[in-house]
């Protein structure tokens, strides 16, 4: 989809269609919609009147534009009632109007921006919200049809129609554009299948994405993370054949010599399980256990798009979980980055050994804040169910500002109690700590592991997304699939990111 901002003149502007929004039971209009009105001679009005569109959430009426207008049709779009808007429910709104469109193929139009005044929002932020919305919504993932592909239209043109500076809505048009595109990039890794993305193929997007934007980016393979002593990262990678690497990325603005923010993610391409084998049923889901890596390259991406001006480090461990002759088995005790020993209960508790190693690792940046996303405990989805991830941390101010970045994002994320009560749960008979506490408060175990590995004294949060990486139904942001969480999330943290408070 192309967006385009131009100053123009609603009657006389041509478009397919022309979307007009509209707050439940408001009497007042916004201007826009009172301006077709007008010049329809009460249409608006009448339809209104008549019961036939009341303004609602993710409502829609399409119709034939009457004389006076040189649209074609009109694409009422409801967006609730005028208290409860906010941009995420805009964004919504949107999606679903491009979305009803596509579907009568109706591929381009016209959207006039409420002005400043009569709205809540800014036509900036309502362009953006628009063109995000949009983008998310409309997204399809069509590359590995060979069939239906030609059939699947795509939404070709927006064009928003403003008062104010048109330059000023085109910039943020292109940030909502760079969101989307970061976004759709974390999708289509995390719904390409094991065989295709492989730890390699991560590692090689990941430098892609680097490359691109001039960013340092650094693989290191099986034998460097033996010098380093990844013992827990290489005995998950040890039943594989495909080889296991952890990509490094690192994103400095001009000028900036701070600590950066790391950002580790989960990056199992398919988790059998290994020795402590998976029902067979569903296993095809596991090709989505990186998703946490792959929402990290997605964010990178977009940081480096927005010029943000914090430095940011990616850590991605990647490999496979799969059972094998030389597989880790249960039982075996591991010797992780940091010295730490694990014995291992369960080796389909795989994330947080590979995230143990990383997060170690992070130690050598001197992280002002650390970040780790990672689909990684089954307990997660129980507690919280799908579309929230689990949030467990050791440091206030970071905690509430990734709660504040999941609301303005929609991607919710809902605190988990990590209380060093529950590390009673992860005692070990023969080593430091063992990597199954069973199955009792299971993600917060998963947390609380992790935590044994953050560097002394870092600010740590970590999201558990597992109920949120994939979306068994299509909502108005997420087609049914991978969800790309975490890429809009980070990029509004990131985006507005001050030093932190002292814990
Ligand atoms: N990748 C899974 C967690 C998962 C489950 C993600 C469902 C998405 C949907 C993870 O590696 C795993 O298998 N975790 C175990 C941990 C247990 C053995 C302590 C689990 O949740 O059962
Ligand atoms: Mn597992
Ligand atoms: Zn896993």
């Amino acid at each position: 989809m192309e967006a385009r901002v131009i100053r123009g003149d609603l009657q006389s502007v041509t478009a397919e269609v022309l979307i007009l929004f509209h707050f439940e039971g408001e009497v007042k209009w916004l201007e826009p919609t009172r301006a077709v009105n007008e010049a329809t001679a009460g249409m608006l009005e009448r339809v209104i009147a008549a019961g036939d569109f009341r303004g609602e959430h993710l409502e829609h009426l399409l119709l034939y534009a009457a004389r006076g207008l040189a649209a074609e049709r009109i694409l009422l779009t409801g967006l609730g009632k005028r208290e409860e808007l906010t941009l995420h429910r805009l964004r919504e709104s949107a999606a679903q109007a491009l979305k009803t469109l596509r579907e009568r193929r109706l591929l381009s139009a016209v959207l006039p921006l409420p002005e400043e005044g009569e709205f809540p929002f800014s036509p900036g932020d309502t362009a953006e919200a628009s063109v995000l919305g949009g983008l998310l919504g409309l997204y399809q993932f069509t590359e590995l049809r060979t069939k239906e592909r030609e059939k699947m239209k795509e939404f070709a043109s927006l064009v928003f129609l403003t008062g104010v500076e048109p330059e000023d809505v085109a910039l943020r048009v292109a940030q909502a554009e760079a969101v989307a595109k970061g976004v759709y990039l974390t999708r289509e890794l995390v719904t390409l299948p094991g065989n295709l993305a492989t730890p390699r193929f991560l590692a090689e997007r990941a430098r892609k994405v680097a490359l691109d934007a001039d960013m340092r980016c650094r693989v290191i393979e099986r034998a460097e993370a033996e010098k380093l002593g990844m013992g827990a990262f290489l005995a998950v990678a040890r039943g594989s054949e495909e080889p296991a690497v952890m990509a490094e990325m690192e994103y400095r603005p001009e000028g900036a010599t701070g600590s950066p923010v790391v950002l580790v993610g989960k990056g199992i391409t398919f988790d059998s399980g290994g020795i402590s084998i998976k029902p067979s049923e569903n296993m095809e889901m596991m090709k989505h256990d990186m998703a946490g890596a792959a929402a990290v390259i997605g964010t990178m991406q977009v940081v480096a798009a927005l010029k943000l001006p914090v430095p940011v480090v990616a850590l991605l461990p990647c490999t496979e979980n799969l059972p094998s002759g030389k597989a880790y088995k249960p039982g075996d005790v591991l010797r992780s980055l940091n010295g730490q020993t694990i014995e291992v209960i369960s080796t389909d508790a795989e994330g947080r050994l590979v995230l143990a190693d990383a997060l170690s690792y992070a130690k050598s940046f001197a992280p002002q804040a650390l970040i780790d996303l990672a689909t990684l405990t089954g307990a997660c989805v129980v507690a919280l169910g799908n579309g929230v991830s689990g949030l467990m941390g050791n440091h206030e101010d970071l905690i509430s500002r990734v709660r504040a970045a999941g609301e303005e994002s929609g991607e919710p994320v809902w605190p988990l109690p990590l209380w060093d009560s529950y590390l009673e749960l992860l005692k070990s008979d023969v080593a430091d700590l063992k990597n199954s506490g069973g199955r009792k408060a299971g993600a917060i175990t998963g947390g609380l592991f992790l935590k044994q590995f953050v560097p002394d004294g870092t600010p740590w949060v970590h999201l558990d997304i597992a109920g949120s990486a994939w979306e068994e139904k299509d909502r108005p942001l997420v087609p049914k699939g991978a969800s790309g969480v975490g890429v809009h999330l980070l990029t509004r943290l990131l985006r507005g990111w001050t030093p932190l408070a002292a814990a």
